[in-house]
């Protein structure tokens, strides 16, 4: 998800504000120490893990994971874009919006980021109005008739056509006088190889902009008019533009989302569009990727539930695999919606009508009962039919990261099929991914560590030490800027495994960005942004006057301690034995791995 965020900073809204004042707008707070606790707004539950300071100006939910400054909390809580939070705190604190400049680099971030948004506008007028000219859009128009699609929806979706030829956009844009560059930037232009000139990226397309919660074009999605290949092209992976994170009819979606608690969640561009036409507005689409952790978060934001709709069953049970464990673990209902052979959704909503839709959204299964009944259905009740549904669940059940979903799920599939429980987790322990193995750590309370990457289990107990360390470097770099250059000089980050410790790590040390709130101005990855609040929220990290130089460099000799005594490389060992299928060797090596991590590898300590 990209927040547009110009060239401004926000401190002076973001510390006029009172982050316990706009949480307990939504939830009943509750002081405890320094912080204040309640029930988390983000999911669902019964003991208070969501946690706020009003002294760092962050929340943190130990429970679900998510966290952030005062704005991520309302446009989490409101699905507003970045400028609609910093407005509502605006008005609410009599605090002018901002005008102050950011430092030079973030300025040429953002000016890139604002020239290729100003591109896309250019762009998607462009596109539309050519789909309304007399004779270019002429093709296009009687595809999309053809398609169904009415006028309405195509306004309402910005849809656009690129005419067929070579370089009518880069030629546009030369006679409008305007540069180049953010076109090719934002891969709409390449440059030819040979001789001079540009040619177009999308050619004899239909032109899907692609639009985010702040209303903003970040990318297109075309679809060929003829049988050129691929049928789909979408924009290049971008500054703005991430398919892994982003969905497709977020502003047609969004309010009717919020309002039922349910979203429906389609594969293709055109079904979005037939799914909207048909009244069911609270549709997203993926754009050609499979589900992430990304778009479940993103989902998320949006409803407590997530109705997939799939061509097949075929289609529904991959899908359904690969994403359980990302639905579970993120506390999200999904459900399958699975339509009768030979139809996908566009098809089957022209053909047979809403109604009929919805009789099967009302007939679909959850993720983990859909996956054990198609398996029942193909393997039978019969010992060896059970046994097979076993192995086919197993490691469904394994990739499911939450303890409490993982253990509702066994039980689920246990009573099904009338075996014991104990049996079946068994069964799944060995299936589990060896580093989500926790039960040797024996040790209780916050979370301290997150398997790389990969999101945390606030939940869990501590998990690997690397990483227990990776997150209190991190900590450190935040909190105790005097330990930036010893950081680089010994080269720690290099060695970080966590892929969002190493990228924040690399940032704050790049741009020298010490302190919470310069970093949190700078932020606009979400996921970044909820790390720095779980690092900062974590009871287990230091605070800032606890960090010195003989601290910090204790803390470091300690790690490189650990990462030379790391000899034997359990990790490649043991995905070699996944790939090679055999399970008792895997299950042998993850055992030793961990008795020796045990036994070998202290906790980090930071007494002096
Ligand atoms: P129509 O034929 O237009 O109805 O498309 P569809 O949505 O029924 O097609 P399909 O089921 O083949 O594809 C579903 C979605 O996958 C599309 O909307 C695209 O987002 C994506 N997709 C399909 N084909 C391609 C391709 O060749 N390249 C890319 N990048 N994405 C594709
Ligand atoms: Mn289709």
């Amino acid at each position: 998800m990209t927040a547009a965020v110009p060239n401004l900073d926000f401190s002076a809204i973001k510390n006029a504000a009172n982050i316990v004042e706009i949480v307990s707008e939504t939830i009943q707070l509750k002081r405890v120490g320094k912080n204040y606790m309640g029930l988390c707004p983000f999911h669902t539950e019964k003991t208070p893990s969501f946690s706020v300071s009003p002294e760092k100006g962050l929340f943190y939910c130990f429970g679900c994971g998510e966290g952030g400054d005062v704005l991520t909390f309302l446009m989490l809580r409101d699905g507003i874009g970045f400028i609609e939070a910093a407005r509502y705190l605006s008005r609410k604190y009599g605090v002018a919006m901002p005008e102050r400049q950011l430092n030079p680099h973030q300025q040429r971030r953002l000016q890139a980021r604002e020239r290729q948004l100003a591109l896309h506008r250019t762009a998607t007028e462009y596109f539309s109005h050519t789909l309304e000219h007399p004779r270019l859009g002429k093709p296009a128009r009687a595809y999309l008739k053809q398609r169904g699609i009415t006028a309405e929806t195509s306004q309402t979706f910005r849809l656009g056509y690129a005419p067929d030829g070579w370089d009518r956009l880069s030629r546009r844009l030369n006679s409008q006088g305007k540069a180049l560059e953010p076109a090719i930037a934002a891969g709409l232009i390449m440059a030819r190889n040979e001789g001079g000139g540009h040619y177009d990226r999308f050619r004899n397309r239909i032109i899907f902009p692609i639009v985010d919660v702040g209303g903003q074009v970040i990318g297109f999605g075309g679809r060929a008019l003829d049988d050129a290949k691929p049928k789909y092209l979408n924009s290049p992976e971008t500054l703005l533009f991430n398919k892994r994170r982003m969905l497709y009819g977020l502003p047609t979606a969004r309010t009717p989302a919020r309002q039922k608690g349910v979203v429906y969640l389609v594969e293709g561009f055109f079904d979005a569009l037939a799914l909207y036409q048909h009244g069911i507005t609270n549709t997203l689409a993926t754009m050609g990727t499979a589900l992430s952790r990304e778009h479940v978060g993103l989902l998320k934001g949006f409803a407590q539930r997530v109705n997939l709709v799939f061509d097949s069953d075929a289609a529904g049970i991959k899908a359904a695999q690969r994403s359980a464990g990302l639905f579970l673990d993120a506390h999200v209902e999904a459900r399958v919606l699975v339509l009768p052979p030979g139809h996908d959704p566009d098809s089957f909503l022209f053909a047979e009508g809403p109604e009929k839709f919805q009789q099967a959204a009302d007939k679909a299964l959850g993720l983990v009962p859909f996956l054990m009944e198609t398996a029942i259905e193909r393997n039978g009740l019969e010992i060896e039919g059970k046994v097979r549904t076993v192995a086919e669940m197993k490691p469904i059940l394994g990739a499911i990261r939450d303890r409490v979903a993982r253990s509702v799920a066994i039980k689920t599939i246990a009573e099904r099929l009338q075996i014991e429980e104990n049996t079946l987790l068994d069964e799944v322990r060995g299936a589990m991914r060896p580093s989500l193995e926790r039960s040797y750590s024996g040790r209780n309370g916050n979370s301290f560590a997150r398997v790389p990457d990969q999101r945390p289990d606030p939940k869990s107990a501590a998990v690997d030490p690397g990483i227990r360390f990776e997150r209190l470097i991190v900590a450190m770099m935040i909190n105790y800027p005097l330990s930036l250059q010893d950081i680089k000089e010994r080269n720690i980050i290099e060695h970080f495994k966590d892929r969002r410790l190493s990228q924040l790590a690399r940032l704050i040390a790049d741009e020298s960005l010490s302190g919470v709130e310069p970093l949190m101005t700078r932020l606009e990855d979400p996921d970044i942004l909820q790390l720095v609040a779980s690092l900062m929220m974590d009871s287990q990290v230091p605070e800032k006057e606890q960090w010195d130089a003989a601290t910090c460099s204790k803390l470091l000799d300690q790690y490189q301690l650990m990462l030379n005594r790391q000899g034997s490389d359990w990790v490649s060992r043991i995905k070699a034995a996944e790939s090679s299928g055999d399970e008792e060797l895997l299950a042998e090596l993850t055992k030793q791995m961990l008795a020796e991590k045990q036994a070998q590898t202290q906790q980090p300590k930071l007494e002096k």
